[in-house]
Formats: structure tokens, C-alpha cells, sequence
């Protein structure tokens, strides 16, 4: 079924679930969107469904599931937002073959994880976790024993990507060796070497972190045999993700004084709320520094968030480009100044682009630029013209009626 869509951004509205950061709303009014409509929770899911039907941008955190039955209500809505890093709580896939981008921020707050990752490690290096437990119980063990500064130690950093690199960066500035290790070959930032291998890494590290995505190579990555290759009584760091670290292994080699002392914000089981029991392994262990997944949670990245997901649907809605859409061919459009832009997407069968440019033939419109990109199931193309707006609403409407077609828009 075709939705044309042809009209100007006053008419646009713009919906923006669950507090999405103000930085969001900022962005879409500074854009000249000023239909946005906000609700600080996460809605009931009749009203959402309603909400849905008279949207055209639609913004999300991680509450609001956009399953195939909401998604069904979201008639007009041309593309969705996930104000977030994962976007589990959306059918991407029905999302994509109702012709519907969906972008988030995968790395808005990378600079959160790292300065936490960094500061970790100059309590794990002296030994601040265990006094912290000490002091609470009434204890005081004044001594310097174990105790180092992190200025000339050695950070071994697994998976040297975008929290990776960070961390390697803001570590150096304290004077601290990098050391890194990934399955990629990586340019090295500021002084940083890479080890040899992981077996390197580990053996010459005075701490170690984990900053891989969760792939089925990482899942139980780091086990008993990685932890036995640590040097005696170095740090580990997990902000990565829960399953890359074997958490039995972990808590024996921390009771036993191998590994000093650990930092862990994620783990295999997590509460699904605030108001579940967190249990683990390490829950009691005075050498863990345990946080609830909250790494990345600042309001600076919030606020990043807020940017760069507004940023990408303002893109989208303004000039055509899918660039780092999660689920969508990713097209990158030039300025179209001068020109009228009609976007078409579509089922991706045997067909379609000939009917497209037949229509074009058929209306005498000479076609400036076109742009295609297919995914197994969509297609999406972009073709630039200069015409009257009546010629273009009339391409546009003969557009929607080729067999196959999802959305189409004409952008002036
Ligand atoms: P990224 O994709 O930029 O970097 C990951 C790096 O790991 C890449 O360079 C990749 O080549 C490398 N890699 C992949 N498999 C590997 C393996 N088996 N051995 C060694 N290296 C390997 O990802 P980014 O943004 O740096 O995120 C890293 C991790 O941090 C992810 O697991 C992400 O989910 C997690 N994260 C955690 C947060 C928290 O709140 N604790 C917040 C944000 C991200």
C-alpha cells in the first residue's frame, strides 16, 4: 500500500516518547519542525497506537516496543528514531518492508565509557574497592602495600574500536603504556602498540579491559585459561558485554589473589528493572567494583543522543539520505538545491526500477540524478529532476501506482 507523502515541514509532526533529551527538540524546531508533540513516560499501548497514526518522526528510548502491530497503526510515519544505543525493541524488519528507516546512536556516549574505564583503573590499581568495603565495615588498613600509582603501568585493551581507542587516548594522558589487541588491523592512536596477540596482551598488562562487541566469537572469550595468562594480581575491566567474560572464573580468581581486583558493569544475567535482585558471583567480593550497567548512562550522552538521532531523522526528512540506518538500504544524497528529489521505496521484486524510469519517459521529465540501494526485501531509490512542483506531484502520483510500491515523497 502507497503512502504518498508531498508537504511542507510545518505540516510535519514530530513525535518524541519516553523524555527524549531537549537537545532533540532544539534540533527538530531549530530545522523549522515546529509540530512536536513530547511525553516524558513511555504510553499505554492504545494511546501509543493512536499517537502513532498521526505521526510522521517518531522518537523512542528503549520502553516503547515498536512490535508489527504498533507499527501497523504508524500509517503516515516516514521514519523512527531510537533516542538509544540498541534498537531490540523495535521489528526492524517490519519496520523495514513498511518502508520506515530506523536510526539511533550507536556512539554518543563513548567518551561516558571511557573516562569511567579509565578511572577504574586507577582505583582497581590502588586497591580502592577493598578499602572503600573495609571503611564501611568500621576498618582501617592505612598501608601504601599494594597500593600504585597508574603513571608508567600497563592498560591492555581488547577490542581497540570506538570505546577502545578512547580509553587508550585518555589513558596515555595519564602517562600510562597501551597496549591492544583486536582481530582487526587497527592504526594505533598517540603511543599505543599492538601486542602480538591476546596471550601478549595479557601476559605484559597491569590491567586488562574488555571493549568487544558481543559476537558469538566473543561469548565466553574471556575463561579460565585468558584470566590464568593475566600477570599475578593484575585488573580486569568489563564494560563490554555480560557473556565475554566467564563470571565463575572471574570470582575464583579473584577470591584467590590471582586477579586483584575487577571492575564488572555487565553481566550475563542482568535485572530487567530497578526493582529486581541483582545477583552474581562477585556480589561480596570486597575486590569487585560492581555498577549496574551504567557505563555509557551520563547526561552528556543523553544529550548526545538527542543530537545525533534528531540529526539523522532531520537528514532523512529533509534530503532523502538513509546514512547508518540500522535497517534500511543506506543511501548518501548530495544537497539537492536546484532541484526536486522524489524518493521511492519499494518492494525489491523484478521490475520496479524500469517501471520507475518508464514513468519518467512517459512525462517527457528529464531525470538529473538517481541513486538506488537494495536490501533483500526493499529498494529504495532517489532520482532528482528539474521540474514544476505540478510535474513533480504528477511524477509522484504516477510513481505511487507502480505494483510493489511502499512510500513515496517528493522533497522541493
Ligand atoms: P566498536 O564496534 O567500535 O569496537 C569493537 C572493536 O572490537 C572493533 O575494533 C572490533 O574489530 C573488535 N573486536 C571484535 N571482535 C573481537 C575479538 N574477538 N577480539 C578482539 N577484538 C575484537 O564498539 P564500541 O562502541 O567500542 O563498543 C564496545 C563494547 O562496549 C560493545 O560490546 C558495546 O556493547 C559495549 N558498550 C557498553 C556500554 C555500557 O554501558 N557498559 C555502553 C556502550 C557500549
Amino acid at each position: 500500500m502507497s503512502q504518498p507523502t508531498s508537504f511542507p515541514k510545518s505540516d510535519i509532526r514530530v513525535l518524541l516518547l519516553e523524555g527524549v533529551s531537549a537537545t532533540a527538540v532544539e534540533s527538530f524546531r531549530a530545522a523549522g519542525y515546529s509540530q512536536v508533540r513530547t511525553f516524558e513516560k513511555a504510553l499505554p499501548v492504545e494511546q501509543l497506537h493512536r499517537e502513532l497514526a498521526d505521526a510522521h518522526l517518531v522518537g523512542i528510548r528503549s520502553r516503547t516496543q515498536l512490535d508489527a502491530e504498533a507499527l501497523s497503526h504508524a500509517r503516515r510515519v516516514i521514519a523512527i528514531g531510537a533516542f538509544c544505543i540498541g534498537t531490540n525493541q523495535i521489528d526492524l524488519e517490519a519496520a523495514e518492508v513498511a518502508g520506515i528507516p530506523v536510526f539511533n546512536a550507536p556512539y554518543s556516549n563513548t567518551r561516558s565509557v571511557a573516562e569511567l574505564v579509565v578511572a577504574e583503573a586507577i582505583m582497581l590499581m590502588r586497591g580502592i574497592p577493598q578499602k572503600n568495603a573495609q571503611c564501611h565495615r568500621g576498618g582501617w588498613s592505612k598501608s601504601a602495600a599494594g597500593s600504585h600509582e597508574v603513571r608508567g603501568k600497563t592498560i591492555g585493551i581488547i577490542g581497540y574500536g570506538h570505546i577502545g581507542t578512547q580509553v587508550g587516548v585518555i589513558a596515555e594522558a595519564l602517562g600510562m603504556q597501551v597496549l591492544f589487541h583486536d582481530i582487526e588491523a587497527k592504526l594505533s592512536l598517540g603511543n599505543a602498540r599492538a601486542a602480538a596477540g591476546l596471550d601478549d596482551l595479557l601476559a605484559r598488562s597491569d590491567v586488562v579491559t574488555l571493549h568487544v562487541p558481543e559476537t558469538p566469537a566473543t561469548q565466553g572469550m574471556f575463561g579460565p585459561g585468558q584470566i590464568a595468562r593475566m600477570k599475578p594480581g593484575a585488573h580486569l575491566i568489563n564494560a563490554s558485554r555480560g557473556t565475554v567474560v566467564d563470571i565463575d572464573a572471574l570470582a575464583a580468581a579473584m577470591k584467590s589473589g590471582h586477579v586483584g581486583g575487577a571492575a564488572v558493569d555487565v553481566f550475563p544475567v542482568e535485572p530487567q528493572g530497578n526493582a529486581d535482585v541483582f545477583e552474581s558471583p562477585l556480589v561480596g567480593l570486597d575486590n569487585a567494583l560492581l555498577t549496574p550497567h551504567i557505563g555509557g548512562s551520563t547526561l552528556e550522552a543523553q544529550d548526545n543522543i538527542g543530537l545525533e538521532v534528531a540529526a539523522k531523522l532531520i537528514r532523512y526528512s529533509d534530503n532523502g539520505s538513509t546514512l547508518s540506518a540500522v535497517n534500511f538500504p543506506e543511501v548518501t544524497l548530495p544537497e539537492h538545491t536546484g532541484s526536486t528529489r522524489l524518493l521511492h521505496i519499494h518492494r525489491n521484486v523484478p521490475g520496479v526500477l524500469s517501471q520507475v524510469n518508464e514513468v519518467f519517459s512517459r512525462l517527457g521529465v528529464n531525470i538529473d540524478g538517481q541513486f538506488l540501494r537494495t536490501h533483500a526485501k526493499v529498494g529504495y531509490v532517489v532520482i532528482d529532476i528539474t521540474a514544476t512542483q505540478d510535474q513533480a506531484d504528477e511524477v509522484r502520483e504516477q510513481l505511487a501506482k507502480i505494483p510493489g510500491t511502499l512510500r513515496t515523497r517528493v522533497l522541493y
